[in-house]
């Protein structure tokens, strides 16, 4: 795929569907989501946590339970997982630079359609470039939206040694090129909102550091 074929509006290319990728499943049901709904317990203010991290760093994890927590709390939430994304807005985009660029600009966007809609829109993408998220952090800012760059702080040996996947596997046997932390790069967030330590801290502490933030910025009252 070129940068070309990467630009907006253009018709996604089902041959270039990817593979090597993981829908993660949803702990609250669509039922169970729309009983919380309107439960009116909490005031909230829509905004967007942006979990940024290597492959098996934890954020699909965390984005799940944070969004269970949430809607348990009577609070809107709605979670856009890279790799679901990838099954369906994002289908036909691959793991270029370019593609990238282009997944997360899609995430951004909808992200802030979200956060303008009043929810808690919860992104977990690895998003690899520090421009990429920027940009979301701005298309949001622009719009008198909250933004919340959230570092899932995972070091590359314990990702390797968890390996969910069994991507780090291929990738360094030569079965997966391109593979973020391998032999693609991962820029850290240099002023992130929040850093985890998913490879240390419980999912509970780091929930309960999600949430923690929100309620500090007032999103959450
Ligand atoms: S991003 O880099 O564009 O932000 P995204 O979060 O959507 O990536 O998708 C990452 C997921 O795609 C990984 O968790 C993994 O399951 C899968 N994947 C397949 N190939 C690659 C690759 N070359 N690099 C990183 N992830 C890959």
């Amino acid at each position: 795929m070129t940068p070309e074929d990467a630009k907006p509006g253009r018709q996604p290319d089902p041959a270039a569907t990817p593979t090597d990728i993981y829908p993660h499943r949803p702990l609250v049901s669509h039922d169970e989501r729309q009983s919380l709904l309107g439960a009116g317990r909490v005031r909230q203010r829509g905004c967007t946590l942006w979990l940024t991290g290597l492959s098996g760093s934890g954020k699909s994890t965390i984005a799940a339970a944070l969004e269970a927590e949430l809607l348990r709390r009577g609070v809107w939430a709605y979670r856009l997982d890279g790799d679901t994304l990838r099954t369906g807005l994002n289908a036909g985009l691959g793991f270029s630079a370019a593609d990238r660029t282009e997944n997360i600009r899609r995430i951004g966007e909808v992200a802030r359609l979200f956060a303008d809609a009043g929810l808690v829109a919860i992104a977990s993408a690895i998003s690899p470039f520090r421009a990429d998220r920027d940009a979301a952090r701005r298309a949001h800012e622009g719009a008198g939206l909250a933004f919340f760059e959230v570092f899932v702080d995972t070091s590359l040996t314990v990702c390797e040694q968890r390996d969910p996947k069994g991507l780090y596997r291929k990738a360094r046997s030569g079965q997966l090129a391109g593979f973020t932390g391998i032999d693609s790069p991962y820029e850290p967030p240099e002023r992130p909102e929040l850093t985890l330590h998913a490879g240390s801290e419980s999912l509970e502490a780091c929930v309960g550091a999600c949430v923690a933030m929100l309620e500090a910025k007032r999103i959450l009252e």
